[in-house]
């Protein structure tokens, strides 16, 4: 908690170490009601840095310190000085040991960082700064060290003992045993991990590309060793791709996961222990959809990815935090790509992006893929970060093309291995390789705000040209008034009067031959392209499977955009197309509900739509996404000021038209689409799941038309489906729907089937908090109070109150400032006891910029109130200053 106003760190004032740790020697004696914690830690002066001997400040927080010795000396409380975060004293030689005994309550950790309980078994997590609060240390990524670490714990309880690297010794005494874990790579204390529990594990074997054996496994509670195969058929997945497209190999004997129930994140890449949230590891037909799936196959190979991109080669400080994430990301989103169907991953990466990422870019939190400046970094996990990192490296990926890029991930880890580094060597290994000259690219770095683009176009009939303008500008985020112009790469096509592609010649390109798909490289304000041979007036294909993460404006017509819809070679600009064609046609009628017009929707979306279904040349899962509606999210990002409640109504007037008009064809769709999963064996894979996704949208829009037949054909998929993804997506229906009666029945049945899994009752309680119809505030209250509810479980926080925050959009902003205060009094409660999730949950009021002057000063008033608390968090208060400021 504060004591006093917290420090902004800056990027410019970085400094190296002045010591270094050569060795850490770690002894953890874990009990009931407390654990010590030893240190025995072999230090030298930086030797880049001279000779002095300055002070030493080592972190430590919430330690209760029992012994110091330096040398073998016991030092005195004279001999150094403490403060709530460190602890100093002052070195004799260039070279020392330095032991510690310190005392700490994993028990009574509810922050769940450092070392804490879940449940029966003890764990830790480190990043980015919670090895502080296990021991006095220089905790930064800049300080790497190897590991030797013992834990010793009550046999019965903690038969596992687990650390990083390879396990070397083990014994028992009296009814305690013991282990030790050596970890043969340097790593900084972010990457250090202990796990005690009784788990049981699954168990694998990989052998990688140089022939080495790999044991792989799995540890979870033990009624949940039915739910590993998926994780670990997906590490296998993911440790051959690396080894195929980046050449990576694993470098320990053993790699492990471990499945947690509390925990903050999604999961950490801890060096060869990774430990995960139970959430994104679990997984089995009857308990998890899809969705969940495909989850866990991104995030086993995110965390395994970053052995290289973030453990082999770490950050240098924690303002280089995309260089890891951003990097593994990319990398993770490359693999799903190629484990499923490329279009739709990218399809929902771009989604996501503009969803929540653009949201960000454009609220009071905006800030640079690389931040100059943080009080808290936990505040700095990002979508910023990871997200549009991301496309950052993608940007790269797309400039360079795929073999130089691979070459420059080649070069980035041959000369970084085993350091850490800067964003600034990343680009630069890929200029090495490329010869570009990448300094104007790094704006993407250090300029936050997303860019958007003007495109108007030429056609010269006589001439045969084409001219392409594009003006680039990019709005003011906090302290940047000015924005610099972007490097930009446009993917783009040209369609002709028969939907062809038409070839053309690029003036001035680098390679001036015929071809049919361009990317335009912007670096300037304003610029003019210009293609020859143009043989007629072309249709434009822009910004070709979302090759920037920027808005692009294009004055398309809805015939023009029904025609991409139908013709374009780009699978993602289909889509694309789809989308704004429905931004059009909802923002139509939100003009008619607020001139109190009589509501019209245009039937062009219904034609394109049914064109779509009928389309035999499209897969299901594509199906499924053009005919997915955008969000409610999505719709008000869009909007100059967010209204709510009447988006929301047109948005459900164009649906409730689209179930009118398609009601024959969705419903043929349906039958025909259940029928065939009643006769398929579940199996997660890419084309079931376009099926079952598909056949979920259609019934989602049968839904509404409130027909008895329907409501029984959802029932009897509710009762009878063998998979989650079926069940809870006919569950969903009911919920939203009038049949409340069924709905009842049904959230009764299956709360009592899986009131034993905390993971499927996640669902339980996000299906209703997200429900407009069922989830209204007294509920969500309600839902609060169930046995299976826990404040301090944060999937737990997520499935109610994010639900309903983030998801139960025309509830949270009801128009009295309810859902306002509720959050409010939520952030309050959960500030005292994990200020990362009181942070986070937080997001949505830190948008009030974004709604109508009432709705303004209701959110702006529970802003205020919070920041008046008498005790906030360092997390809190940073994002409350930055909010209100
Ligand atoms: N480094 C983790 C990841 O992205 C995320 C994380 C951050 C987990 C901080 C816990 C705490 O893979
Ligand atoms: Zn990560």
């Amino acid at each position: 908690m504060r004591t006093e106003q917290p420090k902004l760190i800056r990027l410019v004032d970085y400094q190296q170490p002045d010591y270094l740790i050569d060795e850490t020697h770690l002894t953890f004696e874990l009990y009931e009601d407390y654990a010590l914690v030893h240190a025995h830690l072999v230090m030298q002066r930086n030797p880049a840095l001279g000779c002095d001997l300055p002070r030493l400040v080592l972190d430590g927080v919430e330690l209760q310190l029992l012994h110091l010795a330096m040398d073998d000396q016991v030092l005195t409380a004279a001999d150094y000085q403490v403060d709530a975060e460190q602890l100093s004293l002052q070195p004799l030689r260039p070279s020392f040991t330095l032991d510690s005994t310190v005392r700490i309550e994993p028990q009574n950790n509810t922050a769940l960082e450092g070392l804490y309980k879940s449940g029966e078994m003890f764990c830790t997590q480190c990043e980015a700064q919670g090895f502080r609060k296990i021991t006095y240390y220089l905790d930064r990524p800049d300080v790497m060290s190897s590991f030797t670490t013992t834990v010793i714990a009550e046999k019965q309880r903690y038969p596992i003992l687990l650390s990083n690297g390879n396990l070397i010794e083990e014994g028992v005494e009296d009814k305690r045993h013991w282990a030790t874990w050596q970890d043969p790579h340097k790593k900084p204390a972010y990457l250090f991990a202990v796990v005690a529990g009784d788990l049981w594990s699954v168990e694998d074997s990989f052998t990688t590309m140089n022939g080495r054996e790999v044991t792989l496994r799995i540890f979870v509670e033990p009624e949940n060793i039915d739910k590993c195969q998926h994780a670990m058929n997906s590490l296998k997945k993911c440790m051959r791709w690396d080894e195929e497209q980046y050449g990576r190999e694993y470098d320990l004997d053993i790699f492990m996961i471990v499945a947690v129930n509390d925990f903050n994140m999604g999961a950490m890449e801890n060096k060869g222990l990774n430990i995960f949230n139970s959430s994104c590891v679990l997984a089995k037909p009857e308990t998890s959809t899809d969705a969940i799936f495909q989850r866990i196959e991104s995030i086993v190979a995110h965390e395994y990815f970053h052995n290289w991109s973030g453990n082999r080669v770490t950050c240098r400080d924690w303002f280089q935090l995309s260089l890891k994430e951003g990097f593994t990301v990319f990398r993770d989103s490359e693999f799903s790509a190629d484990m499923n169907s490329r279009t739709v991953k990218r399809i929902e990466d771009a989604t996501f992006l503009r969803t929540h990422q653009f949201a960000e870019d454009a609220g009071p939190l905006a800030h640079p893929v690389r931040p100059p400046e943080y009080m808290e970094i936990s505040n700095f996990y990002t979508w910023t970060i990871y997200e549009k990192g991301a496309e950052v490296v993608r940007m790269l990926h797309t400039l360079l093309g795929p073999e130089r890029f691979r070459q420059g991930s080649d070069l980035y880890f041959e000369r970084h291995d085993g350091q850490a580094v800067t964003c600034d060597d990343f680009v630069a290994a890929m200029e090495s390789v490329s010869g570009m000259d990448l300094t104007q690219f790094k704006r993407w770095y250090s300029q936050a705000g997303t860019p958007v683009l003007r495109v108007t176009d030429e056609y010269d009939a006589e001439r045969q040209l084409y001219h392409i303008d594009i003006a680039q500008s990019c709005p003011a985020t906090p302290g940047q008034a000015n924005k610099q112009p972007f490097v930009i790469p446009v993917a783009m096509g040209l369609l002709g009067a028969e939907g062809q592609a038409l070839s053309a010649r690029l003036q001035d390109a680098e390679q001036c031959v015929t071809q049919d798909n361009w990317v335009l490289t912007l670096n300037q304000a304003q610029q003019r392209f210009t293609f020859t041979e143009v043989s007629e007036r072309p249709l434009p294909s822009l910004l070709r499977g979302f090759s920037a993460p920027v808005k692009l404006h294009y004055d398309y017509s809805r015939e023009q955009l029904a025609f991409l819809l139908q013709h374009d070679s780009d699978g993602f600009n289909r889509w694309e197309a789809a989308q704004q064609l429905a931004v059009q046609v909802i923002e139509e009628v939100c003009e008619q509900l607020r001139t109190h017009a009589p509501v019209q929707v245009d039937g062009c979306l219904a034609q394109s739509f049914a064109a779509v279904l009928n389309n035999p040349h499209l897969d299901t899962a594509l199906q499924a996404e053009i005919i997915s509606f955008p969000s409610l999210a999505y719709l008000l990002e869009l909007q100059e000021q967010a209204d709510v409640q009447l988006t929301d109504k047109a948005r459900e007037a164009v649906r409730l038209y689209l179930a009118e008009q398609l009601a024959e064809p969705l419903q043929a769709l349906y039958n025909r689409l259940r029928e065939q999963a009643k006769q398929t064996q579940y199996r997660p894979e890419a084309e079931q799941i376009g099926n079952r996704r598909l056949q979920a949208m259609a019934l989602s829009y049968l839904t509404l038309l409130q027909r008895d037949d329907i409501v029984a054909a959802t029932v009897a998929q509710f009762e009878q489906a063998d998979n989650m993804t079926e069940r809870l997506s006919a569950l969903s229906c009911l919920v939203n729907s009038t049949a409340q009666s069924q709905a009842q029945a049904a959230l009764v049945q299956f709360a009592e089937e899986f009131a034993h899994d905390p993971l499927v009752m996640d669902q339980w309680f996000s299906v209703q908090a997200a429900s407009s119809v069922l989830g209204e505030l007294a509920h969500v209250r309600q839902l609060m109070q169930h046995p299976s509810f826990s404040i301090k479980n944060p999937n737990k926080v997520r499935a109610v109150i994010g639900a309903f925050t983030q998801h139960n959009l025309p509830q949270f902003h009801a128009e009295d400032g309810s859902g306002y205060v509720f959050l409010a009094e939520q952030v309050a409660a959960l500030d005292a006891l994990n200020p990362q999730m009181s942070a986070r949950i937080i997001t949505p009021l830190t948008r009030w910029q974004r709604y109508t002057p009432a709705q303004q000063a209701l959110m702006r008033a529970q802003l205020e109130q919070l920041q008046a608390l008498p005790k906030l968090s360092k997390d809190l208060y940073e994002v409350l200053e930055r909010t209100l400021a």
